[in-house]
């Protein structure tokens, strides 16, 4: 059964350096090259997050999916420094690794199967999606 879905863009400027302590300095170097730079560097991120609309079941309250967006994922994140926040105590600081973060924050708080995916825009040239398979 077709479905309509809507997207909404929220932005949220961060620090984050590309680095795993499973790695040497030299083999995170490479892996990584400027990105894990010690000092990080920063982005003015995007993220599209992709809900169920129209009438149904399911489907999300665009003034509730704002007010969550900002509460959980822009204020949280906004002007900080991603390797500092315990999401990431683990997990490298990656535009995929955080669209999976951003999800996993916000598919528990939302209705049921209303989210369908969510896009992180890190740079010019990187976007990066996470979500339920078409
Ligand atoms: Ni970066």
């Amino acid at each position: 059964m077709s479905q309509v879905h809507v997207t909404r863009r929220y932005r949220f400027c961060a620090a984050h350096r590309l680095h795993t302590d499973q790695l040497s300095a030299e083999e995170n170097w490479a892996a990584f090259g400027k990105c894990n730079n010690p000092n990080g560097h920063g982005h003015n991120y995007v993220v599209l997050v992709t809900v169920k609309s129209g009438s149904g079941q399911n489907v999300c309250n665009l003034d509730r999916l704002d007010q969550m967006v900002h509460e959980k994922v822009v204020e949280r994140f906004d002007h900080l420094d991603l390797n500092c926040d315990p999401a990431f105590a683990e997990l490298t600081t990656t535009g995929e690794n955080l669209a999976k973060v951003i999800w996993d924050i916000l598919k528990p708080v939302l209705p049921s199967d209303c989210l369908q995916k969510i896009g992180v825009i890190e740079t010019r040239d990187n976007y990066f999606e996470y979500g339920s398979a078409a």
